[in-house]
This record gives structure tokens, sequence and C-alpha cells, in this order.
């Protein structure tokens, strides 16, 4: 998804910015630019395409400044092209960013065109830029046209903008996306950005903007404000990211050193959670506990993956707990009236915290009267989980690859300890709880073992590389992972694939089964068994080419010529879904490396979307 750069210091910043373009491109982008007050006006350069055809570019024309903005941009509105390309100019005295999307600029747009304004992108953005320039020369000062301008603009947005009116300053506000301010060497140069990762090389002192905030840089001095333009103090923050996170080390891709993290990430996200066959208390936050014994429902929302880790909760929370839980997709979610039972608790899920709908979804329960919220997250910054009021950290680590991998089997791994938190709560007997927190507790060790089969996946890929479709099945709570397989593959090797639940096959999908169509089970060791050597029957009876992902423990109940099996050694009915992701993720990777695309940063997909 887009981001944002930009820095006032009292030495060139070119590099600082190109740079902090560079560490955002694993958001997912497809052009950028940057903008610079230079001895000789405020010069721009700007290319569809990777970060490393912008620094061709600027080596052509390296210009130079101390005061400027930067960009990656994921078209919303226009093609990816270069006039598109942020930053946008007005005239040749200001540029600006922007993340998010203006709903009303169709309006403002035929304002300011009426105003003798001249429109030189398809984008939404531009009409903010125009309005910047026209209430700057109203006000006459840069920040006082931010804050007048925000008033008008509707929608999403983090903004960054600088004006050679007022030489080495920088404005920005957000609302809606995230905005960061970084302070660097001797409080004499400051930064902002969409994501701290951009500024890690020149520091680890941030300011993360609130809902609203206003924010002037320069070198030497900042003001904060509120949407109001009151000044505001806010809390500096250390980041405490490990920089080995940005390195792919011996991999070939960050997908597949996070595919291998996560034994690691699991432990960690664990740890000081679960001790000998017990989960610790209050880990939710202070006096979750006694919130907890007063849960009669639960409503889980999330995008993309993280919706369906969300998925599998609501089978295991439903089965173990006892408590009636629904999952729901939060841009579904958040433009509907729920109907909210008495006691019920609103869960989110997300990786980065920032996904604008999931956002949005939580803002709007706030208003529809649930007990409690709660967010499991894995960036401690991010706005979901400071407009939580109960929080459980994920600690995966940086998650780089747009895939999402390490970020999933942890959330899967928190969501048990709410699963079983509850079912203690709810009565199941302390025997049976013991033994479960025991299982969650082998996980680590499990997915390492599922690590080692590796290379037969790798085989297996083979199989799909001149493939167009493939089909993938599940039953229970395996359905989510046979859904988390088949988005992998699609997102990284960009074959299409659908998911279905297993028993669904005969109302429809089976019609696409013949030789050419490749049909992924997954197979844990669980009361659907029998169900699915059934629903694989039908598949082979009409000449689909099938692979089976099995608990090892199921492999006897298989056919002889039932196709492809991948034993897996799962530990148990609880994690079983967690064990059963490793062989989907490394199945997608090896497909896609077949194929030659690229891994980590899929075509038209992004890390965090931040717009709706
Ligand atoms: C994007 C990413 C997915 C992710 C989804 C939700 O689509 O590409 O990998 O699952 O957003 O993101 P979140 O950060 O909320 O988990």
């Amino acid at each position: 998804m887009c981001g944002i750069v930009a820095a006032c210091a009292n030495r060139p910043i070119a590099d600082i910015l190109l740079n902090g373009l560079q560490a955002l491109e694993y958001r997912g982008y497809d052009s950028a630019g940057i903008a610079l007050q230079t001895d000789k006006g405020l010069q721009r350069i700007r290319t569809p395409g990777k970060i490393s055809a912008l620094r061709q570019l600027w080596q052509a024309n390296p210009i130079q400044g101390e005061c400027g903005i930067a960009h990656t941009r994921w078209a919303t509105h226009g093609v990816p092209n270069t006039a598109n390309a942020h930053p946008h100019l007005s005239g040749s005295k200001i540029a600006l960013v922007h993340n998010g999307i203006i709903e009303n600029h169709a309006a403002l747009r035929a304002e300011l065109s009426a105003a003798g304004y001249q429109f030189e992108s398809e984008t939404d953005t531009e009409v903010m830029v125009h309005l910047i320039d026209q209430l700057e020369q109203q006000h006459g000062d840069l920040f006082s046209a931010l804050k007048a301008a925000c008033k008008r603009f509707e929608g999403a947005f983090a903004i960054a903008v600088t004006s050679s009116r007022e030489p080495g300053t920088v404005v920005g506000a957000r609302r809606g996306s995230p905005l960061v301010m970084g302070l660097g060497r001797d409080d004499a140069e400051h930064f902002l950005a969409s994501d701290v990762h951009a500024l890690l090389p020149e520091t680890r002192r941030f300011i993360y903007l609130e809902e609203g905030d206003m924010v002037k840089i320069r070198a030497s001095e900042y003001l904060l404000t509120d949407s109001e333009g009151t000044e505001v103090s806010r809390a500096i923050k250390i980041s405490q990211i490990d920089a080995e996170a940005f390195d792919k080390g011996p991999y070939a891709h960050f997908m597949l050193k996070e595919i291998y993290e996560q034994p690691a990430a699991v432990a960690e996200t664990l740890e000081g959670r679960v001790y000998a066959g017990q989960i610790l208390a209050n880990i939710f936050g202070v006096g979750a506990d006694e919130m907890l014994a007063r849960v009669e429902n639960i409503h889980i929302i999330a995008c993309g993956t993280s919706y369906y880790a969300g998925m599998v909760a609501r089978y295991q929370i439903e089965e173990l707990a006892g408590l009636p839980c629904t999952t729901e997709i939060a841009s579904e979610y958040r433009y509907r009236k729920p109907v909210v039972p008495a006691n019920t608790l609103f869960v989110t899920i997300s990786q980065s915290g920032e996904t604008l709908d999931t956002l949005s979804a939580l803002r709007h329960a706030k208003q529809a009267g649930y007990l409690a919220t709660m967010a499991i997250c894995n960036v401690p910054e991010s706005s979901l989980v400071r407009e939580s009021e109960l929080v459980l950290m994920t600690r995966a680590g940086p998650e780089i690859g747009v895939a999402s991998t390490k970020a999933f089997t942890t959330q899967l791994a928190a969501l048990q300890l709410l699963t079983l938190r509850l079912a203690a709560i709810n009565g199941m007997p302390g025997k049976e709880y013991q033994d479960r927190v025991q299982e969650l507790e082998q996980l680590p060790g499990l997915l390492a073992s599922a690590l080692e089969l590796d290379s037969e996946i790798q085989q297996l890929a083979a199989e799909f590389a001149d493939k167009q479709h493939a089909l993938y099945l599940g039953r229970g709570d395996h359905f989510p992972i046979a859904l988390e397989g088949a988005l992998k593959l699609k997102e990284i090797s960009y074959i299409h694939a659908e998911a279905y639940p297993a028993g669904e096959l005969k109302h429809g999908p089976l019609a696409l089964v013949d030789e050419n169509m490749p049909v992924v089970a997954v197979a844990p060791n669980d009361s659907l068994l029998q169900k699915l050597v059934s629903n694989i029957a039908e598949v082979k009876a009409r000449g689909g080419r099938m692979i089976v992902i099995a608990d090892k423990d199921a492999v006897a109940s298989l056919a002889a010529d039932h196709g492809e099996v991948v034993q897996v050694e799962t530990g148990g009915s609880l994690v079983a879904p967690i064990v059963l992701t490793i062989p989907m993720q490394l199945l997608a990777y090896h497909v896609a490396l077949l194929k030659g695309t690229e891994i980590d940063q899929p075509r038209n997909l992004a890390k965090s979307v931040t717009v709706e």
C-alpha cells in the first residue's frame, strides 16, 4: 500500500528519502516519486515501477536539498503512470504526498477547476494540493492552510506537504491512515513516515500521531496539534524492532524466511503465557479474566488471512468453550447494523493493526453495545492496539512478505489461548484443559517437524506449475485452512485457486474436476475424516489429481489410489490446523518459485491495506 517519507535536516536528504521508500517496498506499490526543496526551487522526480527505476532517474539528475517528501503509490484512482504518481504539485511552489482516499474529490475538483486550477492527473489526491495551495495564499502560512484544508476533506488520509514559500518546512496530518514522526540526530532533524520501517536507519525515536493530529516539522523543531490546532504533547516511543527482520539472511525470499521462523514466532507468542499445562492469569490485560467470565457471545472481525484465523477460532470456541461465536469480514460488518446479544465480546484480528476496514469495524462496534473490545495484533504501536480495551500481541516480529505466513500461525496460537481460557471458565474439566494447554505447548516442535517436509513438497509443486486452476478441500476447522492454502497459491503464483468445504463439492465444483485440475485436501485425523475420504473418492472417480496433506494417523484411512499423500505429525486436534498450514504455505511458495513470480511483492497486492 502507499508509503510516505519526509525529512527536514541540516544535510542532504535525497538518500534518506530513497532508502526510506526502499524500506517500504514490502508494502506493495506500483509507482514512486520524490520532491525536494532545492536551491533551484521545488524539484520532483516520479516514475511508474520500482524504486530502482526512481533511483536511476535520480542518478541521472541528482537533485539535492535538505527538506523534501517522497511516496510509493498503490493505485486506486487512475492507472500507475508518471502523471498519477505522487508527489503532486500545485503550480511550482507546493508538493504533496497522500495515503488514503479522498471521497469528495469530484466536488473539490469542480470547485478548484472553477477557480482556475489545472488538473494533470486522474487521482483523488491532486485536489488536496490545489486546495492547500489556495488556502496557503489566503491564510498566509502552510500550517493554517493544512488545518483549514483538513476540515474540507472527506475520507481517509495521511499527508505530507512542502512549500517553497516556507523553506525548510514540511507539514503533515493523519485521519484514518497512519503517520509517525521520527526525531533524528541531536534533535536537529525531523522526519515523517507512514511506517517506522522507513526511518529505522535514521532514528529509533518516534511519536505516533493520533487520529486528526497535524504536525509541522523543521530541522530543529516541530509543532504537534490536534485536529482543532491546539498544541498537544505525545509520548516519544523507542522502537525495539530488530534490524535483522529486514534482512533475508540465507533465504531467497522473505516469505521463505518467515515460513521458517514460525516455530520461533509461535514459541515467542506462547512465552510467559502458558506454563506446565496452565494459561497464566490476565494475559489479555489487567482485569481481563473477570471480564472473560461474563462473556456469553463472541464476534470476531478481520480481513484476508486474519479472517481465516478467525474462522478457525469460531469452530474451536463453539466446540471447546460452548459459546456462540460468529466470524465476519470487516468490510461487510462495518456497514451493517449488527444485533449484539448481551455480554458479547468483540474481537479484531490483524497483523498490521492498520487495516482500515478492521479499524473502522472496531470504531463501529464501539457504538454497538459490546461488553468489551479485544485486539489480536502483531504491531504494538498500531492504531488497532491503541484503540482496543484488551490486547493480545502475537509477537511474530515484522512480517515483510505480502503473503501472510507467520502472522497467521501466531494468530491461531493466540486465538487458542483465548479459546482455552474461555473453555476453562465455561466448565471444561481440569484434566482436559491441562491436556489441551500441553498440546499447545508442543506446537513449536510440531511446526519444526512439518518444515522438514519442504523437499517432499517441492517435488509436488511441479504438478501445479503449468495449471490454470486448483481446488482446495477441507472440513470443519480445517475448511479455513483450505481457504488459506488457496489464498496463498493465488496470491503468489497467480493460479486461480478456490477452497470449498469438502461436503459442498458435489453441489457445483465437482463439475470442474478433470485431469487438469489439481485438488488439494487437508486431512486431519478427526471425526470428519471418513466423510472427507468419501469426498476424495468423488474426485478420484472423475479423474481428478489429488494431493492429500494428511495427519500421519489419518493415512491408514486413505485408499491406495487416493493420490499423493504428504504425512504430517499434527499432535492432536486443537493444534492440527496450525501444523497443517505449513505444507500449504510451502506448496504455494514452491509453485510460485517454479513460475518465477515476484513472491514477496505479488502484483496488485499490498501488505497493509490502509484504504477501503
Ligand atoms: C492484506 C494482506 C494480507 C492480510 C490482510 C489483512 O490483504 O496482503 O496478507 O491478511 O491485508 O491484514 P491485517 O494486517 O489486518 O492482518
